[in-house]
Formats: C-alpha cells, structure tokens, sequence
C-alpha cells in the first residue's frame, strides 16, 4: 500500500481566489491572488491556470470574487453586469467544455437568488462546493479505473491531469495514483507535451512528489516504446466528451491512441461527468484551440525555428471514440456502444453531481 502528500493547486483566501502559477512549476512554487474575471482571463490564455477541471473551477472562484467586489445595483442590472462578464471568462479558452459548464452554472446560482448579498454568498458557496466535489469526483474515478491498469507493466499518459489540472488528486494520473496506492507495480511513461511542456514540467513535478517510479520521453518516442512491449495501457484526460464518445485532449492524444491500437494496447481516456457534453453530437463539432505561433517556434523565450516560416498550432485533437477501450468516470467505466453508455451515465447522475445535461 502506497500512499501521498496532497496538492491541491486552488485556494480561496481574503475574499480572493489563489492560483498556483503553472508557468513557473517546477522551478517555483508560486501563489497568485486573483480579484475580478479580467485578472481570470489573463490567467487562463497565459496558462498560469490550466487543465479542464481546474479552469472550471478557478472560473467560480473568479466569479464570487468579482461579485464580492461588484458594486451593489439593484438584482437585474447586477445581474445582467455579472452575466456580460461571465460570458466573456466562459470564452477565455473553447475546448475544455468544464470552463462553459462552470459558468453556467454560477449564473443559474445567481440568477435563483433574491437579492445581491444572497448572491454573492451563494456563488461562494458554488465554488466551493465545486472544487470539493471535483476532488471526491476524482477519487471515484481512481477507484473506478485502478483495476484497468497492469498489475505489473508501464502505463504511459500524456500532458499533465494530475493534481494540478483539477482542484486535487486528478483525472487520469489519478487512476495512476489510485493504482499505484492499491499496491499496483506500475511504472508510469509520462511525454513531454509539446509544446507547453506539461508532461516534463508538471506531470514529471507530480509523479516525483508521490514517489510513483517514472520515465519522461520525448513525445516522439512513444511509438518506439510500445514496438518494445514497454507499454502495457494508455491513461488520459479529456477536454470534452461528445455524446457519442469522441474526444478532445491536449494534441498528441490522437497520434497516442492510433499507436495503442496498432499494437494492441489499451487506450483509456478518464474524466468527470462535466467533461461530457451532450449538446455535441460528435468530435467534429468541437472547436480545437488554436494557440499564438510563438510557443513553436521559441523555446524558455528562445526562437528555435527559421525566421520566416509559418506555423500550426492547434492545442487540441480529437480521438475517435472507436480507438477508446473504456471512459472512466465517476460514475463507472462506460464502454462502447457509447453513445447508449454516456446517455444512461447522464440519467444516471443527479444534477448535484455534476452533469451537464
Ligand atoms: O492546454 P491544457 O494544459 O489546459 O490541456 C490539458 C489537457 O489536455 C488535459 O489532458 C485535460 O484538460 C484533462 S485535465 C484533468
């Protein structure tokens, strides 16, 4: 049996919500106050902020901050001026439906509300309701998916879905984490993720803080590692699931899960309930973040490529739900068909728990 310190990477203090700046992990560990959505825009395009569940729950905080500081007016003009704001943080990023979902439902709060005090409270209350059931949603998922995963073999994942991506404990690198404490002897291939680099900065961060044996590889040597047999399961995220089970990762994913499937290796994507989306039909209909050119062609600041050249830089890709063995959620592990799966989940699930149906 195995066990580990916690991060959690999201705090609320003085009327203000404190986000562990991701840009500077792993070399420091620093805290940042955010007040108003401006502040949370900035810090979810720059990245200080990252990964699906996190941004989500980092919204409501940044939601109850503003309103805290929101001068009174009377409850309809109050609230028309939250919800401009709030629709301009539900854009700051358009992949990762749990940003959208997460507004959603701090205006639903709001809007219930009788008066402005009540809904400043009330939206507190949300945030923090979020963020705790973002980490027991997490668990749940641990639980659900450590059994997937060798007794003994590599388990390689991709970008970063630990801890830091969520209000605590993670997604994917939590069924790692939940293996691994089952006493699983797992040794974890974690990739880089260019070109942010979550993988080297921030999964390599996590994996050696849980003392959990791992190995970083240059995204492109994935393929060489399954040809060897050193890889016995995939483990991921997700951005958001459509309905009938296609779904948007960090780019790479993709490449990943045709590579698993040409060697006949599992290929598992784990996320909550609020990462599916069933108002989109198919992974076609997801809109992939395209992100500014700099971040290929410069490295730590530092141009790397030709000056002149042009650039794609697509942050997201979609994997076709006919190359994913198993979702994991809190609610169980869904297996194909998913379109029948996803819908009896959803049903499943009380609007409590999170579901964005
Ligand atoms: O661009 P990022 O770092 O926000 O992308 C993160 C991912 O793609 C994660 O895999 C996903 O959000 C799931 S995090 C639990």
């Amino acid at each position: 049996m195995h066990q580990a310190g916690e991060l959690e990477p999201i705090r609320w203090q003085d009327e203000s919500l404190l986000l562990l700046d991701q840009t500077l992990l792993p070399a420091q560990e620093r805290w940042f106050p955010v007040v108003n959505v401006d502040e949370a825009i900035e810090a979810i395009r720059t990245m200080r902020v990252r990964g699906a569940p996190a941004i989500g729950v980092a919204a409501a905080y940044a939601l109850a901050a503003h309103a805290a500081r929101l001068p009174d007016a009377p409850l309809p003009r109050w609230l028309d001026t939250l919800s401009a704001e709030a629709a301009r943080l539900a854009a700051a990023r358009p992949t990762a439906v749990n940003l959208a979902w997460a507004v959603e439902r701090a205006l639903q709060t709001a809007r219930g509300t009788g008066s402005v005090g009540e809904a400043r409270e009330r939206l507190l209350a949300l945030a923090h309701r979020l963020r705790e059931q973002d980490i027991a949603t997490n668990r749940a998922i641990g639980a659900a998916g450590a059994g997937l995963l060798p007794e003994h073999g590599g388990v390689l994942t991709h970008c970063n879905t630990g801890a830091l991506a969520t209000a605590g404990y993670g997604t994917a690198l939590g069924v790692i984490r939940a293996a691994w404490e089952a006493g699983r002897d797992i040794s974890v291939f974690c990739t880089e993720t260019r070109p942010w680099l979550q993988g080297a900065r921030l999964t390599a961060y996590e994996l050696v803080r849980l003392g959990i044996p791992a190995r970083l590889l240059a995204d492109s040597a994935a393929g060489v590692l399954m040809a060897q047999s050193a890889v016995h399961a995939v483990v991921v995220g997700a951005d958001r699931i459509a309905a009938n089970g296609d779904t948007a990762n960090k780019v790479g994913t993709y490449t990943l899960a045709v590579l698993a499937h040409a060697h006949g290796i599992p290929f598992y994507v784990a996320a909550p309930m609020s990462t599916v989306d069933p108002a989109t039909p198919t992974g076609e209909a997801i809109v992939i973040e395209e992100r500014p050119a700099d971040e290929v062609t410069h490295v730590g600041g530092r141009r790397i490529a030709a000056e002149g050249i042009g650039v794609r830089n697509p942050a997201f890709d979609v994997t076709p739900a006919r190359l994913i063995s198993a979702i994991i959620t809190e609610r169980g592990v869904l297996r194909a068909p998913y379109p029948a799966a996803i819908a009896a989940a959803i049903a499943a699930a009380s609007p409590a728990q999170g579901v964005s149906a």
